[in-house]
């Protein structure tokens, strides 16, 4: 029983199971990232085969990308007769990373003079580029032009990020994060649902100051939060994430507004509602006490008997207040299996749907990678067992559009 619940926790979602991914390398000094690239694809449930220009063989060998990727590495067109058309022809996706100025020119303009050109062309499924590149040759028209052209054709950017370069300059050039790269690459294989709703998700906890120093919070990491927003972004979701303090990257694609305290995070989600939202999901841990007095200085400890709370606003209640208001989901962080206190939260606060956390499951609830809940609605219940939290945004997601296109079975479940 212990080792199939702590086999179930550390099972990853595999968003790229029995996909196959032709990546293409393009000679840029990031090359040398696709050793991790490829290891984290393959991790991801892909598989992958690489293609190498002359130029990326200067940064990193084939051997190290066949070692990598458990395949055979095309680095010539001649290698093997037809291989430019065979690969492309076994590949879901085709993915270049780093896509250099050169070969995004080559493929925009129909050049197929080597082996990730020529497979270009010959391929007919989605393409997602990553370029990386000296910032004012990214900047330059002529390279602007030429990229323009290839998202006209549906083509896919992902990066390239702001920041220090090789050359030692600073811009925008470098190449985007392994996680970016590949949350596009599921992005491209993921049916677009969510394309024009725009979703906002809070996420994490909220901090409330007694001083300067001091402050009253909770435990969320932001986790549950973050894995709503990424798969709300590789559904095709416009969205904006309102988080307290946590130490996770953006997901790349989502505006991000970070916040402090629980007023705060009122002040963020009623501007970001107002500017018009399909649905709100409150994943944060929002406080419900805040000192009722924040001392200007630090306190001396000898002169605090007690500490006086007030209550904070509840964010859910407001903007279901509201005449024009989102679909609202909202989160219940309790500490029993009992579901009526939800029941009675989704009512008073007038939510759409409830996800039920009972936090003191085993793998479940604040700072894990997994978690285990009920996701609850008017019209039923769903229970959906011990999952990644991935997993579990995407059954989220999964019954809001249900609900909303009203494609939806019932499944009703016992308490
Ligand atoms: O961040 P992780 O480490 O991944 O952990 C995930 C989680 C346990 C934080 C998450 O799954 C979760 O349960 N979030 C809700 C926590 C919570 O505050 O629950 P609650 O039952 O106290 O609040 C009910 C709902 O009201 C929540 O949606 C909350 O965001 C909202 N609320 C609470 C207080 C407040 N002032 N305004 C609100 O809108």
């Amino acid at each position: 029983m212990r080792s199939s619940s702590a086999a179930r926790r550390n099972q990853k979602l595999k968003r790229l199971k029995n996909r196959s991914v032709l990546l293409g390398v393009s000679g840029g000094v990031a090359a040398y990232k696709t050793a991790d690239l490829v290891r984290r694809l393959k991790d991801d449930g892909a598989s992958v085969t690489v293609m190498m220009t002359g130029a990326a063989q200067q940064f990193i060998t084939p051997l190290s990308l066949q070692v990598a990727s458990q395949n055979t590495v095309y680095t010539s067109i001649f290698q093997d007769p037809l291989t430019h058309i065979s690969l492309p022809a076994q590949a879901d996706i085709m993915l270049i990373a780093p896509a250099t100025a050169n070969i995004i020119a080559k493929f925009a303009n129909g050049i197929a003079d080597d082996i990730l050109s020529t497979a270009f062309l010959a391929f007919q499924g989605p393409v997602v580029v990553a370029p990386s590149m000296n910032w004012k040759m990214y900047e330059h028209p002529v390279f602007q032009a030429n990229l323009k052209r290839l998202l006209s054709l549906g083509i896919r950017q992902v990066g390239p990020e702001s920041g220090p370069l090789a050359c030692g300059e600073e811009g925008a050039g470098r190449l985007a994060e392994v996680a970016a790269i590949i949350d596009a690459v599921a992005a491209a294989m993921t049916e677009q649902d969510l394309a024009g709703k725009k979703v906002i998700v809070s996420a994490g906890p909220t901090r409330e100051y007694l001083d300067p120093v001091r402050f009253i919070s909770n435990r969320s990491s932001g986790k549950m939060g973050f894995s709503i927003a990424r798969a709300a972004l590789r559904r095709g979701a416009e969205v904006v994430l309102i988080s307290g303090p946590t130490a996770l990257k953006s997901p790349s694609g989502a505006v991000l507004r970070q916040v402090d305290t629980a007023a705060q995070m009122l002040r963020a989600v009623t501007e970001e509602t107002e500017k018009g939202a399909s649905v709100l999901i409150m994943a944060a841990a929002v406080a419900d006490f805040r000192p009722a007095e924040q001392a200007r200085t630090k306190m001396e400890k000898q002169r605090v008997r007690a500490i006086a709370l007030d209550r904070t606003e509840d964010i859910i209640t407001r903007i279901a207040s509201r005449k024009k208001r989102p679909f609202i989901v909202g989160f219940a962080a309790e500490t029993g299996p009992d579901l009526k206190r939800a029941m009675l939260k989704m009512q008073t606060k007038k939510m759409d749907m409830i996800v039920f956390n009972d936090v003191t499951e085993e793998g479940a609830g604040f700072e894990t990678d997994t978690n285990s809940v009920v996701i609850i609605d008017r019209k039923g219940k769903v229970r959906t067992g011990l999952r990644s939290k991935d997993e579990i945004a995407d059954a989220i997601l999964d019954r809001y559009l249900k609900i909303k296109t009203r494609l939806y079975f019932p499944i009703l479940l016992k308490n």
